[in-house]
């Protein structure tokens, strides 16, 4: 594939991020006509996002939490109360739920626990409105099509290493989804989203790593070809069920206090910030450990000339000092490669959702 880094290069965009609206108009939203066809989409464990082109060149980002809270008794009154606090929400069969981020605010302020559409990587089997909550999201978030069968690319995780899940049945619903709006869906590796929107320099070849909440998604690319991909099913959802157990508190606001400012796995400030510290140097240790594993096994690692760089991404990559542990643990495992270093992405928590929609930008050419 012939591939030109100027069409593709994100370095002078700038990002918007935009909060959902409280209420869509009445008749629906309307399409934007400022928009160029083509939109990626991150269908991630903790975070749904969405990325768009506009005809200026400039990328418009959204994200919200992947999660949702049902509000309970009197519907007319809590509607108007949820209106008047312009907290964005929908009814479905009679009910009453709060979506996205405003779930996760309401769940902290209450000591209470958001519901999640998905778990480690793939759809929840444990959770019954996962489907139509997530369709309610989504489609906040795409908005309506700019063009017929306008396409999206969004992000799917890899099998994974050391649990058996469905990707299928996960992908076969987020296809489905996106068709009932009006869109065309093609399905991308989230590694390998990473490996586009990080790697252009490197003519798309290193390994790019994006560290979710429900997993961690690996890619290993020469030269735009995806060659090696995989997951191991654990992130940051894992610390946050491990602080709150030991520290008694509710896995969100574990949550809310990994996400603080300034928490840094080499210098915790408190006994929380222990405890996170603990479980994200055990969660460091167990991907490497699974990823080295996965490599020695390997018959399809590629031999690269030169040694190649890995980039994190994702938002549990985003905690002060996560490069240096990776790094330091990198060099306690048995690697098939020689590594050139390793690096964050320049905005993690966007870099799937970018990759995304440059491979709509590439693959649609
Ligand atoms: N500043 C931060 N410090 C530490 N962790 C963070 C920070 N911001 C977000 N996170 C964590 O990153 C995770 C979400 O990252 P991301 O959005 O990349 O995951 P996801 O794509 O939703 O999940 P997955 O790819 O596993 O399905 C959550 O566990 C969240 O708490
Ligand atoms: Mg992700």
């Amino acid at each position: 594939m012939a591939i030109d880094p100027q069409r593709i290069e994100f370095g002078n965009d700038d990002i918007d991020t935009d909060a959902l609206p409280a209420a869509v108009p009445a008749g629906g939203p309307k399409p934007a006509t400022d928009l160029q066809p083509g939109k990626g989409l991150d269908v991630g464990t903790a975070n749904l996002l969405s990325a768009v082109r506009r005809k200026d060149g400039k990328v418009i980002v959204k994200r919200e939490r992947n999660m949702f809270l049902e509000v309970p008794a009197n519907v007319q009154r809590n509607r108007a109360m949820l209106t008047r606090l312009s907290v964005p929400y929908v009814s479905h069969r009679d009910r009453l739920f709060v979506l996205g981020n405003s779930s996760f605010d309401l769940a902290n302020m209450f000591g209470s626990e958001v519901r999640r559409p998905m778990m480690d990587g793939f759809l929840s089997p444990r959770e019954q409105d996962a489907i139509p909550m997530l369709r309610f999201i989504v489609e906040r978030l795409v908005g309506p099509r700019t063009v017929e069968n306008e396409p999206v690319y969004f992000s799917v995780p890899a099998p994974s290493i050391d649990r058996e899940n469905d990707t299928i049945y996960h992908q076969g619903v987020i296809e489905s989804l996106l068709r009932k709006l009006g869109y065309e869906p093609h399905p991308i590796n989230e590694g390998h989203a990473v490996v586009y929107a990080e790697l252009a320099e490197k003519d798309f070849t290193g390994i790019g790593v994006s560290c979710g909440g429900g997993m961690f998604n690996v890619c290993v690319a020469y030269r735009t070809i995806p060659a090696v991909t995989f997951s191991v099913s654990r992130g940051g959802d894992w610390i946050d069920e491990h602080v709150a157990k030991v520290m008694g508190m509710s896995r969100t606001r574990a949550c809310d206090l990994k996400e603080s400012e300034g928490v840094n796995l080499a210098e915790p400030r408190n006994r929380e910030e222990e405890a996170i510290v603990l479980y994200y140097r055990n969660l460091i240790e167990y991907v490497l450990r699974n990823l080295a594993h996965r490599f020695s096994l390997a018959q399809d690692v590629p031999s690269f000339h030169e040694p190649v760089e890995i980039v994190v991404a994702g938002g549990t990559s985003l905690v002060g000092g996560f490069v240096e542990v990776f790094a330091q643990e990198l060099k306690k495992v048995e690697f098939p490669l020689k590594i050139a270093g390793v690096r964050r992405a320049n905005d993690a928590l966007t870099s799937v959702v970018r990759g995304c929609l440059i491979a709509a930008a590439l693959e649609q050419q």
